[in-house]
């Protein structure tokens, strides 16, 4: 029993479904199996990135499931992102059309800026470009001209949305009071350690869809982390509802007025996170689960730390699992 789900508009006009499927960090071939099985479930969103290298995967599944008329393309979801080595103005098109070709469709419904700071470009394929101290190059490009070039991706059709990522406060209200078009969305971290509260609610005051990753806080079930995963007082709040530790906390993001990506690459767990739709936390189970915020990241991106663009200065920077 899936429960009703209702779709939340952005301030474009366009629509999506309250929730999507995560694909970073899945084992090759495991990614297109994963949205093959998740778009038979009824997800109709996906989350990738031209940083996860999967966009390839994503789009076959896709471009299958479309040529069986099990879905038609208007009734997918497709958000992909810019890595930080593309920021130059002059080089976004490129980016966005290599992603394309990598997909293997048209458009993309949401095109991101995956972080606010940037890595010098020293080729398509350099990710993470390093000099000869290991240190990774940063360069000063403010992200405001990289959106104006994001922008203009709209009009040349090659996405029908723009947004942020890993945006703060600051670097949120600069961009809104600076930009011809408004982000749809904010893809940030958030989960009961990291609760994002104080963005979450910029967000919505000005009409932003909060993505909210690492829902499950990036679940390690040898090193038993983060603690809310593993916890016997959220499955006690399961037990409740004949709910699993994980469909909980999609469910608590959901009432945040967040959209969770869970990623899962396994067929079972794909289900089970989409079927949070037929029940309702109550205020005891909020305050429970609010009660594990601790400020805690997983995607801290400290390598970024030295860019006077890097979002997490001014909060705390505990980390129980390291991101990239
Ligand atoms: N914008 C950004 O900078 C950014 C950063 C990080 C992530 N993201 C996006 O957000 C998505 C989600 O974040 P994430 O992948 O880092 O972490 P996550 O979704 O919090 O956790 C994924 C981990 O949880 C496991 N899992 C999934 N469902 C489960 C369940 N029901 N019970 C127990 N374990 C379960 C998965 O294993 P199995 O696959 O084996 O099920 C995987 O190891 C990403 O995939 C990506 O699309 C964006």
């Amino acid at each position: 029993m899936t429960g009703k789900i209702e779709y939340l508009k952005h301030n474009d006009g366009t629509q999506i479904q309250p929730i999507g499927l995560g694909t970073f960090a899945s084992v090759e071939g495991d990614c297109e199996r994963a949205v093959l099985h998740a778009i038979d479930v009824g997800y109709r969103h996906i989350d990738t990135a031209y940083f996860y290298g999967n966009e390839g995967e994503v789009g076959a599944a896709v471009r299958k499931k479309i040529a069986e008329g099990v879905i038609r393309r208007e009734d997918i979801f497709i958000t992909t992102k810019l890595w930080c080595h593309f920021h130059e103005p002059e080089r976004v098109e490129h980016a966005c059309r290599k992603t394309l070709e990598n997909i293997g469709l048209e458009y993309v419904d949401l095109y991101l800026m995956h972080w606010p700071f940037s890595y010098k470009y020293r080729g398509d394929n350099e990710l993470i470009p390093k000099d000869a101290n290991g240190e990774v190059e940063l360069v000063d490009i403010d992200y405001l001209d990289t959106w104006r070039a994001m922008e203009k991706l709209i009009d040349m059709g090659l996405t029908r949305s723009i947004g942020v990522s890993n945006f703060n406060s600051e670097q949120l209200s600069r961009l809104l009071a600076n930009c011809k078009i408004k982000p749809i969305h904010n893809q940030i971290e958030v989960h009961p350690a990291l609760d994002q509260k104080n963005l979450i609610s910029l967000c919505k005051k000005n009409d932003i869809v909060v993505t909210a990753f690492c829902p499950l806080g990036r679940a390690n079930v040898e090193k038993q982390t983060p603690a809310f995963m593993f916890d016997g007082k959220v499955q006690t709040i399961g037990n409740k509802y004949n709910k699993t530790i994980a469909q909980v906390l999609i469910r608590y993001l959901i009432e945040l007025g967040t959209i969770p990506l869970p990623k899962s690459s396994n067929p079972k767990r794909i289900e089970e996170n989409f079927n949070v739709f037929d029940f309702q936390l109550d205020a005891e189970d909020h305050a429970l689960l609010d009660s594990y915020h601790n400020g805690e990241r997983v995607a801290h991106a400290r390598q970024a730390m030295k860019s006077k663009y890097y979002p997490f200065h001014k909060t705390t920077l505990n980390v129980y699992s390291a991101c990239f």
